[in-house]
């Protein structure tokens, strides 16, 4: 299949170029290169022993994308491209809205244009907010509470409007829990720009470190030990969720939203503990106060993945904790060195 990848030298895209890659797909990248960097289309490249076409350029530019589009003619896209902050889309929330609701009608105008018909794309678990009850199955009302939360929401709405108003149409809308972890090769994984927002990434810069100590936001939630509990989900399993979708989508129409997570919840403290199994180093934290818009409890339903995509989970939390150590350890400073 030939496959447009936007975003896809970011952190969750790299790793699914790769599985597409050894697949034997088509690829070509459309990636501007905002949060990720060339040095991982190099690893890409080494560990797949093939040569992914790329181009570089902003989603919002329709004569890139359109030029993009008309030179690849592609069968199906996969749309990671965006920008994916909870905090800073409070604070310049129009560039949210413009890069990722904007960039998603240049894409679909420039798949019209090619009659490319298929299209995957990266939603979040953030569309549903707070549980009204749990695990979060895909008909669980979608209340985000942040402008990058909304963002996944309305896009969500214009793909599900696109896939209605024209025949044969296929949509997929990943709703990825938690991604962690790193390809097992420890030549891919997440290389966040300065102090890492999320938990994996702030332990493994704290075991290797680059950071003095973790901070616990909140220790008096209602979960079993009264951190905060979420579905994390192995990077690995999360790439390969999307080979599962374009084999969906290549035999449906219409619009899915399918959640992708593991089914089961962890918390905090039993993420550190796992990681000092997993890595032998002692994880240094102190509780402080909760995080504002954190929710206590957050797990998917994963039946109607397995159902429509014959998809479920590999791995758990040891092998996520072991393979983001293996990351880190290997390249304490992520891709800016070698
Ligand atoms: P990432 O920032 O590592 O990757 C995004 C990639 O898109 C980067 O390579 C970046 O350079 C590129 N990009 C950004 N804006 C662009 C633009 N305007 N034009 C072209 N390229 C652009 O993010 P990620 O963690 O790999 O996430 C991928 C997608 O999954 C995002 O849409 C994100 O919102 C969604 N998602 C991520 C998580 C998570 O925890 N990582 C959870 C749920 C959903
Ligand atoms: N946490 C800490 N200390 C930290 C970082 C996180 O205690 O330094 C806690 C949080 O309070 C939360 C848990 O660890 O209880 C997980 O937090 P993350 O920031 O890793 O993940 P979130 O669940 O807050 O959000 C992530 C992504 C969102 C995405 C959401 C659902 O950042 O973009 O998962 O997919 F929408």
């Amino acid at each position: 299949m030939r496959i447009l990848v936007t975003g896809g030298v970011g952190y969750i895209g790299s790793h699914t170029v790769l599985q597409l890659l050894r697949a034997d797909h088509e690829i070509l990248v459309f990636d501007n290169y905002s949060n990720s960097s060339p040095e991982a289309m190099r690893r890409i490249k080494h560990l797949s022993q093939r040569e992914p076409e790329m181009i570089i350029g902003d989603i919002q530019d329709s004569v890139a994308l359109s030029n993009a589009f008309r030179y690849f003619r592609p069968d199906a896209v996969i749309h990671f491209a965006g920008l994916k902050s909870v905090g800073e889309s409070s604070i310049v929330p129009l560039r949210y809205y413009a890069e990722n609701i904007g960039g998603t009608v240049e894409i679909l105008r420039a798949m019209d244009d090619v009659q490319c018909r298929r299209i995957v794309f990266s939603s979040s678990a953030t569309v549903y907010g707070v549980a009204r009850y749990l695990p979060f199955d895909e008909g669980h009302p979608r209340n985000p509470e942040s402008p990058y939360g909304r963002t996944k929401y309305f896009v969500e709405e214009l793909i599900k409007d696109w896939t209605v108003a024209g025949l044969d149409r296929s949509a997929v809308l990943l709703r990825y829990f938690n991604p962690v972890g790193a390809d097992a090769s420890a030549i891919l994984g997440e290389d966040p720009n300065g102090p890492p927002n999320n938990l994996m990434p702030y332990i493994t810069q704290v075991a290797v470190g680059r950071l003095a100590c973790l901070s616990i936001f909140g220790d008096n939630y209602e979960t079993r030990d009264g951190t905060g509990e979420r579905d994390y989900i192995h990077v690995e399993d999360l790439a390969s969720a999307h080979l599962a979708a374009l084999e969906f989508g290549a035999c449906h129409v219409g619009c899915e939203a399918i959640n992708i997570g593991t089914g089961h919840g962890v918390t905090v403290l039993e993420m550190i503990e796992a990681f000092e199994a997993a890595s032998g180093r002692k994880i240094r934290f102190k509780i402080v106060g909760r995080r504002d818009g954190d929710v206590a409890r957050s797990f998917a339903s994963v039946e109607k993945a397995y159902k429509k995509l014959g998809w479920k989970a590999r791995y758990g939390i040891y092998e996520m904790c072991r393979s983001a150590w293996n990351w880190q350890l290997r390249n304490p400073d992520g891709y800016r060195q070698l």
